[in-house]
């Protein structure tokens, strides 16, 4: 078994996921990222000397089956980030099932079937993990046009407050960061009157970025935060107060 902590980073390979990745990596851990993006997940795991795997998180076989073979390969798994998500926004009344169904499955099925696997394979065996996931505050507050990505948010907050209480008893903290307006690909796609008007709200006047929540996520996942469990914490420039 590898002295060093293992960090499984789902959606590793861009964006938050791989400003998460770099941080852990800095912080002396082995990382193992999981994608979907075969050159992207490529890349990042040359770049830091980890590994990567090919693996669609809403899919509970491909998942057990690149759990088994993390297990096979560094003997257990430390940290565990749910990362991995999309949005497809419409209004509610013009949302397609579509649309609905593919955010809830990658968003909130992909954390419960990573979620689920690491505690049986690894982390409630061996009385020691750290669960990071990645939420959102539109979970906590709403947004329009995105009724599938704050549900399925809201879901992954609730879902880490039951893994919090279901864990802490074997040694399992669990705790979801929640982003407010972050630059990257995801946000990109907004346009420049969106923006505007998110800036307003938001006191510290500007976006953050990946590796402002990579910050959140090392605290989370060190013995700095050993007596916090079931938490929130936002990073969204004090938008939600
Ligand atoms: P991104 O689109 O840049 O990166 C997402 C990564 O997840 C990509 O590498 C992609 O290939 C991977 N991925 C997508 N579907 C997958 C699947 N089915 N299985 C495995 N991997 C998959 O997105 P970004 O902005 O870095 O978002 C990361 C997380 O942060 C997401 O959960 C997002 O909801 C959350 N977030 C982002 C905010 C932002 O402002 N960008 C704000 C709040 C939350």
């Amino acid at each position: 078994m590898s002295d060093k902590e293992i960090a499984v980073v789902t959606g590793g390979a861009m964006g938050i996921g791989k400003a998460i990745s770099r941080r852990l990596k800095s912080s002396g851990k082995e990382i193992v990222i999981i994608d979907i993006s075969k050159e992207q997940a490529e890349a990042a795991a040359r770049e830091l000397e980890g590994s990567y795997y090919l693996c669609d998180v809403r899919d509970s076989e491909q998942v057990a089956a690149a759990v088994k073979e993390i297990i096979e390969k560094h003997g257990k798994i430390d940290i565990l980030v749910n990362n991995a998500g999309i949005t497809s926004d419409a209004l509610l009344m013009r949302m397609k099932d579509g649309d609905w169904d593919r955010v809830i499955d990658i968003n909130l099925k992909g954390v419960f079937n990573f979620t689920r696997e690491v505690l049986r394979k690894s982390m409630l065996k061996n009385r020691k993990g750290s669960i990071i996931n990645i939420a959102s505050i539109v979970g906590i507050i709403g947004n329009p046009g995105q009724a599938n990505y704050s549900a399925s948010k809201a879901g992954v907050i609730a879902l880490s407050k039951t893994a919090a209480k279901e864990g802490a008893s074997r040694g399992v903290r669990v705790n979801a960061v929640a982003p407010g307006f972050i630059e990257t690909r995801m946000t990109e796609k907004l346009s420049g009157s969106v923006k505007k008007d998110f800036l307003k709200n938001i006191p510290l006047n500007r976006m953050g970025t990946g590796d402002e929540v990579a910050d959140a996520v090392e605290f989370l996942a060190s013995d700095k935060a050993s007596y916090i469990t079931g938490q929130v914490l936002k990073v969204d420039g004090g938008m939600v107060m």
